[in-house]
Formats: structure tokens, sequence, C-alpha cells
């Protein structure tokens, strides 16, 4: 019989700066929902990827002074990129989705077409503010004070011609889809998309741009490129080979049963996204699920405030299931969370160290001090028992019951609910004493099972929270593969009588906070590094400007400190001519005079004189500048000293 799909997807990320902790929540979530469902014997089809096109990604690419491919592709493959991290936070994606990946391209073409074909895209003006320096154009909520929010300019109104997608024709069916309460949760985000968007009425969208080239062509009309939304959504579809013939999975795993959204991008999500499925007459996806936002000590994470947690630093100081377990446990899934070090550490120590590593750690170690390692098969069971077993028989229920609804916090309390009652039992149970008592080995014995049955069921249900960590667990307590299944999740009585445990490594080792709050200090000091401002490239100059610049090799012959100055140093230089030339350069700060003696260095000669200090400079020596943590730093530029004296820079 096949098995039931479950096609499960995040949102495709920006690789216009490294991803942080908040991305990660996103995609940690997504990853356990899909663990979850495979463990519940589903053919999950789990798809992540990155969003690659667009004005923002063009124009940063232009200061970087790299093209946009070049650009993308060092945030998604280089070193600490989007497909390190998702390794390194062990996320269990099927596919992964690039909108510059050629087979995408041509797809979103092909739909592009298709709509506009049927009437739902047609031609029009994009009317706005525009920046004629910056060649952008505004809405006016977009404008800072009126004038232009990157340059500060003037701005004035404008028309280009673009392209519209009818969304306005969807109003209704949209608002239908939304009412029925099961397309988009939480259902505190339903009234804000109605009131919000759909009551004041919803306008068409425009799908086209002329401004920038990074994107899509239209190729039906050269110069357009698609909306970067209308590219980034159909991703769902494309990366089952919807259009195109990389993949074929389409019609198994579409429609969607869940995107899993962070709650600022539900409205793309809930009210466009169906609405052009509906004018490409393709069927729905199940669900849209909007989560929260993870803050930083109160604030919005974000680069400029510079408070943006990095996720390499977490899991190197904490290990990676402990971050994810993090997480999930601490802040419910549909609502805003508040990152802050002390909270994580706080939690791993109670949840981690102290109640499930505790469990393993006591359980396995009486197991060999009492028996050798292995149960003996007598048992004695006393009335003390029922509860815990009628909780091991209930706990994959109840979790199952919240992790259906996406409440992962919830699903996970049902696991704690288990391991701080296995806990209790011990206090109640008191092995320690029973194991004075030879005729009571038996008793004993009951005890042990009792435990090891709890935790295999704890286990199974954080597995896909915490998968390394589990499967560690596993091998401790002498569970099979058979018994890390869900079928024994449900059950009590499925390790074999006469079980085999060896306590192995601590799965979770208490962590020292103020030491470790000092580490974390340290650590994310380094990470930053010294804060360079990179200087945006200059506008462009000919080829013929550029060749006006008489720039020599030169060989320094003599070095001084000029005097009464802090900064000149006056050198004498072999510029190939036979005359010495004088140059004066402000670099004292950087060299002293006897290092610089004999170097081969670069001077643009043709400048004309100076006077500094009574002195006069024909010329300047070249140095590479850059200002980090708001000082500048100067590096002369030296050559190779089998380079000589005289040679043009060209
Ligand atoms: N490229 C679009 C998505 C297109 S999907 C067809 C995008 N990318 S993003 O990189 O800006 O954001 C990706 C996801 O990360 C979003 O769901 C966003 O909500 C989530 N997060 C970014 N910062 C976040 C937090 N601080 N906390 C939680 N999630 C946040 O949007």
């Amino acid at each position: 019989m096949d098995r039931k799909t479950f096609y499960i997807t995040t949102p495709i990320y920006y690789p216009s700066d490294n991803l942080h902790i908040g991305h990660t929540y996103c995609t940690v979530a997504t990853d356990a929902i899909a663990r979850y469902k495979r463990l519940r014997g589903y053919d999950v089809m789990f798809l992540t990827g990155t969003d690659e096109h667009g004005q923002k990604i063009e124009e940063k690419a232009k200061a970087a002074g790299v093209t946009p491919q070049q650009f993308v592709d060092r945030i998604v493959t280089g070193e600490h990129g989007v497909l390190d991290l998702w390794k390194l936070m062990n996320i269990s994606n099927d596919r992964f989705i690039r909108t510059t990946d050629d087979y995408h391209v041509a797809s979103i073409q092909k739909i592009f077409k298709k709509m506009y074909e049927k009437g739902d895209i047609y031609k029009g003006a994009y009317k706005g503010k525009y920046c004629t320096p910056c060649e952008s154009f505004w809405t006016e909520s977009q404008l800072k004070d009126g004038k232009c929010p990157d340059c500060g300019r003037e701005v004035h109104d404008a028309e280009e011609e673009a392209y519209f997608f009818r969304l306005s024709k969807y109003a209704k069916p949209v608002q239908e889809l939304l009412e029925t309460g099961t397309f988009l949760e939480p259902a505190s985000r339903v009234n804000e998309m109605i009131n919000n968007f759909i009551k004041p009425g919803l306008e068409d969208l425009c799908v086209s741009r002329t401004s920038f080239t990074w994107g899509v062509p239209v190729d039906f009309d050269p110069g357009h490129v698609v909306y970067v939304w209308v590219d980034a959504l159909f991703n769902y579809c494309t990366a089952l080979g919807l259009f195109n013939d990389r993949y074929d999975d389409y019609d198994k795993f579409w429609p969607a049963d869940v995107h899993i959204v962070g709650k600022e991008i539900v409205r793309f999500h809930s009210i466009i996204w169906p609405a052009m499925l509906m004018s490409m007459e393709l069927p729905l996806p199940g669900k849209v699920y909007g989560h929260g936002w993870l803050n930083f000590n109160g604030d919005k994470m974000s680069k400029s405030k510079g408070n943006v947690v990095d996720p390499y630093i977490l899991a190197d100081k904490f290990g990676v299931d402990a971050l994810r377990f993090f997480l999930l446990r601490t802040f419910p899934f549909g609502s805003d969370g508040n990152f802050t070090n002390e909270l994580l550490i706080s939690t791993i120590n109670t949840d981690l160290a102290n109640d499930l590593g505790n469990l393993v750690s006591r359980t396995t170690a009486m197991v060999e001090k009492y028996f050798g390692g292995k149960l003996i098969e007598e048992r004695e069971a006393e009335p003390l028992d029922e509860e815990l077993i009628s909780l091991i028989r209930a706990a994959a229920g109840r979790y199952s019951a919240q992790m259906d609804k996406f409440q992962l916090h919830l699903g996970l309390e049902e696991c704690f609910k288990l391991i701080q009652r296995a806990n209790k039992y011990i206090d109640e149970t008191c092995p320690w004493v029973l194991a004075r008592d030879e005729a009571k080995k038996p008793r004993l014995a009951a005890v042990m099972y009792n435990l090891l049955e709890a935790l295999r069921v704890a286990l199974i249900l954080l597995t896909p929270f915490i998968p390394e960590s589990c499967a560690k667990g596993f091998d401790q307590i002498g569970a099979d593969e058979k018994a890390r299944s869900w079928d024994a999740a449900c059950a009590y009585g499925v390790l074999p009588a006469a079980v085999a445990v060896h306590k192995g490594e601590t799965l979770f080792p208490r962590i020292d906070a103020p030491k470790m709050l000092a580490e974390l200090e340290e650590a994310e000091k380094k990470a930053k590094g010294p804060q360079i401002k990179v200087e945006p490239v200059l506008p462009e100059v000919t080829i013929d400007d550029f060749a006006k610049c008489d720039m020599r090799v030169c060989k320094v012959l003599k070095c001084e400190a000029v005097k009464k100055s802090k900064k000149l140093l006056r050198f004498d230089l072999d510029d190939g001519s036979g005359t010495p030339r004088q140059i004066l350069s402000g670099i004292h700060e950087f060299y002293e005079p006897e290092q610089l003696v004999g170097k081969t260095v670069v001077a643009i000669l043709n400048l004309p004189p100076r006077k500094m200090m009574g002195l006069e400079s024909c010329g300047m020596l070249l140095s590479a500048a850059r200002e980090a943590d708001g000082k500048e730093e100067l590096h002369l530029l030296m050559l190779d000293d089998s380079v000589p004296a005289g040679s043009r820079l060209c």
C-alpha cells in the first residue's frame, strides 16, 4: 500500500546576509515537524531553499564589487553559508531550491506567461515617487521626511510601465478561504489578514519591474523582470517539477500540506499565493502556519542594530541538539519569543541536564551496579507502578495530539511530564534500599524495567527534536530499531525482559552559567572582528581617465621623519629617471623610516607638487586604506623587489 504523503516547506531565505538564530528557529521547527511525520510513517517531502533575486541583492552585490550571482553563491554555498548552517543544525530537508536554478527560472517564465494569456496579468503603469540618482521607485510610505530613504535627496512623481496581477478579482474567494478557519493558523492571524488587507480593498499587484535587471526576465517583453515574490512563491511548485522536467513528483506531493512561515510574510502566503494559484487553476495548499518572531533581549534582531545571534557560536558552545531543543521548548510556536543567553542556559540545565540527563544516567548506572548491566527476568510488580505504566502508554497519544496541531512546545511538555514522573518514581521506590536485600531483586528489576520503558518512550518522542542525543540514549538503554518506532512508542513492555544496558557518556553536561556567559561574550566579540567600514564602489571611469594617472614603481633610497610632524615621512625615491624624487607621506603612525629603506613601492608621479611643513612633495605614495573600528589604517603598497624602478602600472 502506498504511504500517505506529507509535503512541508520553509520560506526560502534571502541570501543578503548570513542567517541568524531567527532564521534557524523557523527551519529547526519545520525540521522537527518533518521528522515527526516520518516517525509516523508518512512519505515526507521537506523543501527549503534560497530566494536569490531582487533589487536588494543587486545593490548589495554592486556595493561589494561582485556580480549578483557571485554574491549569492558566497552566502549560499560558501563557508558558514546557508547550506553549511543547515548541515550543522542537522536539517533533514529532502530538497533544496535556489531561485537562480535554470529550471526554476524557465518555469517562472511559463507561469507568468500563462497568467498573462489568461488575462490575469495585464500591462499598466506603476506610479510612485522616483529618485533619479538612485534610479529607485518608492511609495509614499517608504519615503523618509518626504525624501529618498536611501540618499535623502528630493524625489518626484513618476510612472514606469509594469505588469499587474488582478489580485482584486480574487478578493472574495481568498476571503472565503481564510474564513474556513483551517487554511491559516494560528486563528489570530486570520482576522489580521481580513481586517487589515482584504476589507480595505485588495488592489492589483505590480508584478514586474524595469528599474533593475537581477530577476527572472519576462520572456515576451524584454526589459521587464518578474516581481521577486511571484518568482519566490512558485518555488513550492517548481521544486516538484511544475513546468520543468528536473523533478517529477509534483503530482505526488502537490498540494503542500503546510507552509511554515514567519508572521511578517503571512500576507504573501495567505492572500497573494492562493490568488495566484487560483488564477493558475492549481490546487491550494492545505495550510499556512504563521509562527512568531524571536527577539533578542527584548529587541528585534537586526544586522544594523548589531544584535543578531550567531547560531554557529551557540551550536559550538552548547551542541546542536541542545540549541534545537531550546528553540522549540521555550517559545510557543505561534507567538513571539525573547531569546536570552541566560534563558538558554537555564533551559538546558533544567530540562536536559537535570530531568532527562539524570534519568538516563541514574537508570543505566543502577542497572549496571545492581545487575551487572543485564536485568534478570524475574519481576515483582506493585500497585505503585500503575501510574507510571499508564503514563508510558498514554504519552505518545497526548504528544501527537499537540504535534498534529504544530504545538511543538506542548508536544515537548508531554515528554517532560513522563520524564518528571519517572524521576519521581525513583524517589518513591528507592532502588538503593531495595538493592540492599537480595530477596528484593525481582522488585528492583521491575522498577528498573519500568524506568527503562519510560525512557524508551520519552526518547522516541524526543527524536524529532534532538535526534543525535536520542540515538545515543537508545544505545545506552538497549533499545533496538523496532523499540524506537512509533508503534513501540504507544506500547509498554517492548524492551526484552533481560535487557542489557550500558552507561555511556553524559548526554547533556550541566553548564556553569557565569563561566559560559563570559565565554559567549568573548566568542561574540571575536566573531564580530574589527568593525570594518566597506567603501561602496565609486562611479565608473573610462580607461582613458585611468590612463592619465602616471603610477610608477620606485625604490626607497632614503627615508626620514619630518621634524615637528607626527605623521609625515620624507622619502628620496629612485623613480627610474636617474634623479631622486622627493615625496612626503603621512604614514609615520604605521611605519618607522628604517623599515622602509630599500623597499619597492608605488607612487603616482603626475600630481601637482604640494608643500607640506615647508617641504615639497612631488607625487604621492600609494597605500591601501581601510576604516576599522572608526580609525583609518594605511598599508603602504609594496612590490616584489625584482620589479625595476620606473616600471609603469597599467
Ligand atoms: N525570501 C522571503 C521568503 C520567500 S518564501 C516564498 C523571506 N526571506 S527571509 O530570509 O527574510 O526570511 C525567512 C524566514 O525567516 C521568514 O519566515 C522570517 O519570518 C524568518 N525570520 C527572520 N527573522 C526572524 C526572527 N528573528 N525570528 C523568527 N523568524 C524570523 O522572507
